[in-house]
């Protein structure tokens, strides 16, 4: 008997210190750091690359709608030309992410940051303090002519003083951290100096990776590290948006049985687009995206017709409950 209250005193024992060093490295490591050089990419005043980036930041690359309150982003939604105060506060397991004040306010936006510390976190997702940044912008292989066009819009916006408090990581969020499964990632290759803007596959597929994050949403993720665990764009993400109004992202590939869009015709798509938002609760940005002109949409469907099908039943894209539909 004694020796077996030994032998568990002494596994409690073992125990507790595991659990100690686990808590204690957790606490040393979650806050490391990272580096990589900065992109040598320079804000600019010429109104063409100005427009260019206006479009990108309202259209599809939707920084306007993240980068904003709730509130605002639903009047984004609706085709309003909100400037990005930042303040959208996104839960996730690991932690409350918050969105930046991308507007060139010294104090709480980016004035105090340069154009190569804001064109790193789109590249590298490196912060500008060095922390690895919450993966929800895919923009790491965005040509250099539109981060550049991005950087000359932000810089032209109105500076507005509108403090957003941090991002704060749960002890789990921390724990992924210390162990590096939220880690920057940077370009998969040299990002492009400039892209074609024509209704090709090749710049379908730079918006449908590298702008617009239709990959992000459409394709199976760890949702603690964000990792891609399937193929891509073969459904994706659960979301639970608001009390009943759940939504799973359909299969875009073009499989003939299950892929939402494999017998849609071009125009059809282009029309689906234009219509917006038929969910209120839908997390998909459909405003921003209503904003997208024709030869972006036709390019992104015809790089999603060419993709390879895949067979991925998905039953319903919206479920449970009474969901208003917003007309
Ligand atoms: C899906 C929502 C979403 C979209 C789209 C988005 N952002 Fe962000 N952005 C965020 C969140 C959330 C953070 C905070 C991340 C963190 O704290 O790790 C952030 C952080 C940033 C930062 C870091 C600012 C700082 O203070 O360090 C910059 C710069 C930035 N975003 C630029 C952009 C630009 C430019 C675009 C469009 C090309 C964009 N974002 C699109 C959600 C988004
Ligand atoms: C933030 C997540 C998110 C992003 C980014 C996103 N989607 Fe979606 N998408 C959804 C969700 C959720 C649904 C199902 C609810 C709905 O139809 O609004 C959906 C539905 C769709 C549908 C079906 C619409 C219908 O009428 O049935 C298509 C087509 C689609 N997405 C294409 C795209 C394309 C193309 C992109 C990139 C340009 C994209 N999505 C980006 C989340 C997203």
């Amino acid at each position: 008997m004694k020796r077996v209250l030994k032998f568990f005193g002494w596994m409690v024992g073992v125990i507790v210190i595991i659990v100690l060093c686990f808590v204690g490295f957790v606490l040393l490591k979650w806050d490391q750091k990272y580096d990589a050089p900065y992109p040598e990419l320079a804000a600019s005043s010429d109104s063409t690359l100005i427009a260019r980036g206006k479009y990108l930041v309202y259209g599809p690359a939707h920084c306007a709608g993240c980068h904003n309150t709730a509130e605002r982003s639903l009047e984004v939604d609706n085709g309003k030309d909100l400037l990005l105060i930042g303040g959208a506060e996104f839960v996730f397991e690991p932690g409350v992410i918050r969105s930046r004040n991308l507007t060139p306010d010294l104090e709480t936006g980016i004035g105090k940051l340069t154009d190569g510390e804001v064109a790193r976190v789109m590249r590298n997702s490196i912060g500008a303090d060095g922390r690895p940044i919450f993966p929800l912008m895919p923009f790491q292989n965005m040509s250099d002519e539109d981060v550049v066009a991005i950087l000359s819009y932000l810089r032209s916006q109105e500076p507005v003083n509108h403090f957003v408090k941090p991002t704060e990581y749960s002890f789990m969020g921390k724990a992924v951290l210390a162990f590096g499964l939220i880690k920057p990632e940077g370009p998969s290759g040299t990002p492009p100096k400039s892209i074609a803007i024509e209704p090709s596959e090749v710049y379908g597929k730079y918006l449908a990776n590298s702008v617009a994050n239709c990959v992000g949403c459409h394709s199976p993720r760890d949702l603690m590290s964000g990792e891609f665990i399937g193929p891509k764009f073969s459904r994706g993400l659960e979301f639970e948006e608001a009390p009943g109004a759940n939504f799973i992202t359909p299969n875009l590939t073009p499989d003939p049985e299950t892929g939402i869009i494999a017998d849609w015709s071009e125009d059809a798509f282009v029309a689906r687009f234009r219509a917006g938002r038929l969910y209120e609760h839908s997390p998909m940005p459909w405003g921003s995206f209503a904003r997208m002109t024709d030869v972006d949409l036709r390019a992104i469907y015809r790089y999603l017709m060419a993709l390879e099908p895949v067979s991925n039943k998905v039953e319903k894209t919206q479920y449970m409950l009474e969901v208003n539909p917003v007309n």
